[in-house]
């Protein structure tokens, strides 16, 4: 796995869709997110078959439950031979600490885990006068970000525009997962707090996650290369 990388969000419904965006890519093998929506049409053999097509794997399902459930679920997930797996912060220190040891195989490794502070798509409004919480949006991801740290998970995600104060808070190689990137001249569609691939880079993401501004351009591959050319420096 790349320590810098663009991650495609495969929000498909079905595997059929997946590979017929997928067969685009000749030889290269984008590291390719598959979220709920995919994950429940398709079960585990979707992510089994992209994983041997050589695609590296972040399984974004977001587990938020009491920490036993997490645990076990994150024990059967484990089998999954993903690159990296989440959490909603939310859940607590206790739960993701839960996740944690579910997660880990019985050789010892496992995938990344990270933890999601706020979904890219609230704003601070909504969550103040929606969820009751008082703090601003920049306290609450620093806080979640401590929390995720403290529970020994690798980073989180959060908005790019929010990465540089959560590297702040938890240090250089604390993980920065960052949806919400659009290009200058695209479309935010419901995403709210978003910036562009070479600005998330220069605040700091070690991986940003895009979604429809690849897999609804009409040259999916050239949006790709675009992202990575923009991100990483070189294709
Ligand atoms: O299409 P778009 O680029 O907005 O896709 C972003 C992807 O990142 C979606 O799959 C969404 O579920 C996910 N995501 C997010 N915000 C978070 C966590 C995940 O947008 N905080």
């Amino acid at each position: 796995m790349k320590k810098r990388d663009v991650i495609i969000a495969c929000d498909f419904a079905s595997a059929a869709e997946t590979f017929r965006f997928l067969d685009r890519f000749e030889s290269e093998k984008p590291f390719v997110k598959i979220g709920m929506e995919l994950y429940y049409a398709e079960g585990p053999a979707i992510v089994r078959e992209i994983k041997r097509r050589g695609h590296p794997i972040f399984l974004d399902l977001k587990l938020h439950d009491i920490p036993n459930t997490v645990r076990k679920a994150m024990a059967v997930l484990s089998r999954l031979d993903v690159d990296m797996c989440n959490v909603h912060a939310a859940g607590t220190i206790e739960m993701m600490r839960a996740a944690r040891e579910g997660l880990t195989r019985p050789d010892g490794t496992r995938p990344l885990l990270i933890a999601v502070t706020q979904l890219t798509s609230t704003s601070q409004e909504r969550m103040q006068r929606e969820l009751l919480v008082n703090a601003t949006m920049d306290e609450t991801i620093v806080r979640y970000a401590l929390n995720t740290k403290e529970a020994g998970l690798d980073g989180v995600v959060c908005s790019p525009l929010e990465a540089g104060m959560v590297k702040k808070a938890c240090g250089r190689d604390f993980l920065t997962v960052t949806p919400g990137i659009r290009f200058a001249d695209g479309d935010a569609g419901d995403q709210v707090r978003i910036t562009t691939p070479a600005r998330a880079r220069e605040i700091g993401s070690d991986f940003i996650v895009v979604g429809r501004p690849v897999t609804a351009a009409a040259d999916p591959v050239a949006a790709y290369r675009r992202c990575v050319v923009d991100f990483v420096g070189t294709m």
